[in-house]
């Protein structure tokens, strides 16, 4: 093995290394129940934005707030994805 090897192999590891150390993801997916069965529908025939638009409908209400460190609550399926 030549330095020049040993310093290509160095620079493997170190991006593997990186990669496993990224932030899981966390932010929880759009629940697959029956009260969301209905968006999982709307998203599929007609996409996220359609979607939505029915959130809020139960989400930020009464005995369905957000948590007071939830981002600002729009555009909902940008950061909760509907499949998984
Ligand atoms: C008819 C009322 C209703 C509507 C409309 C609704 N939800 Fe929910 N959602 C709930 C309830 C109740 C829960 C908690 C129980 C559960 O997990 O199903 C919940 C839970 C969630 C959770 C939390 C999952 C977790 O693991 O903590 C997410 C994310 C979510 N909904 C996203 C959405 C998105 C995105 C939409 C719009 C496309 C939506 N919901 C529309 C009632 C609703
Ligand atoms: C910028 C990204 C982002 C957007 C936009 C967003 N959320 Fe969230 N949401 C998160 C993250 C991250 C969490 C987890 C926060 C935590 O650990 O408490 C979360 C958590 C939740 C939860 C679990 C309970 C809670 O409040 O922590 C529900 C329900 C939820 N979001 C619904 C929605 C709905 C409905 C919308 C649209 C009206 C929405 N979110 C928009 C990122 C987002």
């Amino acid at each position: 093995m030549t330095k020049r090897d040993i310093i290509t192999l160095g620079i493997g590891a170190a991006v593997v290394i990186f990669l496993l150390m990224a932030p899981e993801e966390t932010t929880p997916h759009m629940p697959v129940d029956d009260i969301h069965a209905e968006y999982h529908r709307i998203f599929k025939q007609d996409g996220k934005k359609a979607a939505e638009k029915f959130c809020k409908d139960c989400h930020g209400k009464p005995g369905l707030e957000f948590s007071p460190k939830h981002p600002d609550p729009n555009r909902c399926l940008f950061c909760h994805k509907p499949e998984g």
